[in-house]
């Protein structure tokens, strides 16, 4: 459990500011009665001038991918060898060439083509402009509009962190702002030369009875992450314990979402969606570039409904499913095949009364689609709880931190379940 910390670090190193590259500025009593004359004070960024973050981890400004025609502007690593874009504004609508103009215009961002036509915007309504409004680029890579006077990351205007692209950097959260009910998250680039929307999308999917990451193509779903368990996802194969990694996970009123926090900066890691996979990247110095940590769908036992309902999929055994102990292959001849995508079905019915429950260790816990949680009861009384409700087909602890608190049910099938090959925090799950 050791680093591992529930609360979202805010790392906006502030102390940088002064010597931030100020775009725009424009004076408020200018802006009220002079509206036209803001454009003729801008500082525009075109092909050849960008804007570098303090401490100089990231760069903004116009960038053409190679072999291509038409440009975007994006933000990369800046130190990286192989160019690596972490963002990119106008993805879906390129400039034809490389003149653009970015610019504040109100207290929106602007980008215009060739012939002031706008190509992308921040499209914010509220234009009380009470004092003077800039945009920078912060030492962590996020790109953000605020009232000058007011370097507080709880007032920005906009932020680029909040409209991901592919690209997952440190401090960065993916998942729900309640607030204002935007789901941040991931999609993929076209092809690796070209960075309009894909169809792999990384997405945190709340409808569930307990929220979880889905790897999703064009509605497909490819990968879960199974739920949070108060340490990690069960179904994200991070490394636990590193001393330069923290993976945080919040769920209260105003948010439901993760980020990780690099501790030492010196060290630059990213998650990037790409078509079908989900990949942690890690570049540290002195390596002249990134080393892919992991990829999911890590092996086939990610494959989703590979074995049915009442099975598990483990790598360590031929066929790679197995039924749960009191469960039988509905499909002997398929299941003989080696296809046990039809699961397994109960040996014996229940009796109603001494029935028990089967301890499971290692687990990635059953698809969250039929499971509700209840955080505040411990074990024993979940598992009274489950064998009172005829319906309840196991259970699970919900937090395994500190002992283990919160109990979660399902009411369903259980689908989607794999035995995990190396030892990881996960919880045991019990079935009826
Ligand atoms: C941030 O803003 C506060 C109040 O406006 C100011 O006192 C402080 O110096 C600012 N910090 C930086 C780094 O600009
Ligand atoms: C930057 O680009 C503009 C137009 O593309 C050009 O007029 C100008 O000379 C360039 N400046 C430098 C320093 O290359
Ligand atoms: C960009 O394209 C426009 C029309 O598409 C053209 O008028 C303009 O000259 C081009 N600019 C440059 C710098 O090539
Ligand atoms: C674009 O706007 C700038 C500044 O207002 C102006 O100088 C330029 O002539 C405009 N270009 C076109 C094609 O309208
Ligand atoms: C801004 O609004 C326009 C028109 O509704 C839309 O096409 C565009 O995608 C929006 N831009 C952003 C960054 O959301
Ligand atoms: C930033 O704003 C938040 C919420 O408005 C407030 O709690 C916090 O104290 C502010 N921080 C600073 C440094 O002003
Ligand atoms: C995305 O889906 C569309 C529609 O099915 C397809 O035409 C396109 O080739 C797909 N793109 C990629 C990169 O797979
Ligand atoms: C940060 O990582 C670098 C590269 O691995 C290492 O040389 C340095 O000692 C680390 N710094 C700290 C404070 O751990
Ligand atoms: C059990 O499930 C059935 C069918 O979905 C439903 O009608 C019934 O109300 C449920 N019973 C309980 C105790 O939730």
């Amino acid at each position: 459990m050791k680093g591992v910390k529930n609360i979202y670090h805010h790392s906006y190193t502030f102390s940088f500011l002064l010597v931030f590259l100020v775009l725009i500025i424009f004076h408020p009593a200018l802006s009220t009665y002079v509206n036209t004359m803001l454009s003729s004070e801008s500082l525009t960024i075109s092909s050849n001038r960008t804007l570098v973050s303090p401490g100089g981890v990231f760069e903004l400004g116009f960038f053409k991918p190679s072999g291509r025609s038409r440009w975007y502007l994006g933000i990369w690593y800046k130190k990286v060898p192989r160019r690596t874009y972490a963002w990119v504004a106008n993805r879906d609508n390129p400039l034809p060439n490389c003149s653009g103009t970015l610019k504040i215009s109100g207290n929106n961002l602007v980008l215009l083509g060739q012939s002031n036509n706008t190509v992308w915007s921040t499209n914010l309504t509220r234009c009380n402009l009470r004092s003077p409004v800039i945009a920078e680029l912060l030492p962590n890579g996020n790109f953000v509009m605020r009232y000058s006077n007011n370097n507080n990351s709880s007032g920005f205007l906009w932020q680029s962190f909040d409209f991901p692209t592919d690209t997952l950097l440190p401090d960065m959260k993916l998942g729900y702002d309640l607030k204002t009910g935007r789901n941040r998250f991931l999609t993929s680039w076209r092809s690796y030369d070209d960075p309009s929307s894909g169809n792999t999308t990384y997405k945190l999917d709340i409808r569930r009875g307990l929220p979880e990451f889905i790897l999703i193509n064009q509605r497909v779903e490819i990968q879960r992450s199974g739920p949070w368990n108060g340490i990690e996802f069960s179904g994200i194969p991070e490394v636990q314990g590193l001393d330069y990694m923290v993976y945080s996970y919040t769920e209260n009123n105003k948010e439901i979402a993760y980020s990780f926090h690099m501790t030492n900066q010196s060290i630059h890691s990213r998650l990037t969606v790409s078509d079908y996979t989900l990949n942690r990247f890690t570049w540290i110095l002195p390596s002249q570039g990134w080393s892919l940590f992991w990829a999911l769908p890590t092996d086939v036992c990610d494959s989703l409904y590979l074995c049915g309902s009442y099975s598990y999929c483990d790598l360590t055994t031929s066929p790679n499913c197995n039924c749960i102990r009191g469960f039988v292959p509905k499909n002997t001849q398929q299941w003989d095949l080696k296809d046990g995508s039809q699961g397994c079905v109960r040996r014996t019915r229940l009796s109603g009364s001494g029935d028990g429950f089967l301890r499971l260790n290692n687990m990635k816990l059953p698809d969250t689609k039929t499971a509700t949680v209840d955080r505040t009861i411990d074990v024993k009384k979940c598992e009274e709880r489950c064998l009172s409700d005829c319906n309840c087909t196991s259970f699970a602890i919900a937090d395994v931190r500190n002992g283990g608190l919160g109990c979660v049910f399902w009411t369903g099938e259980l689908v989607e379940i794999r035995k995990h090959a190396r030892r990881r925090w996960s919880r045991s799950l019990r079935t009826g």
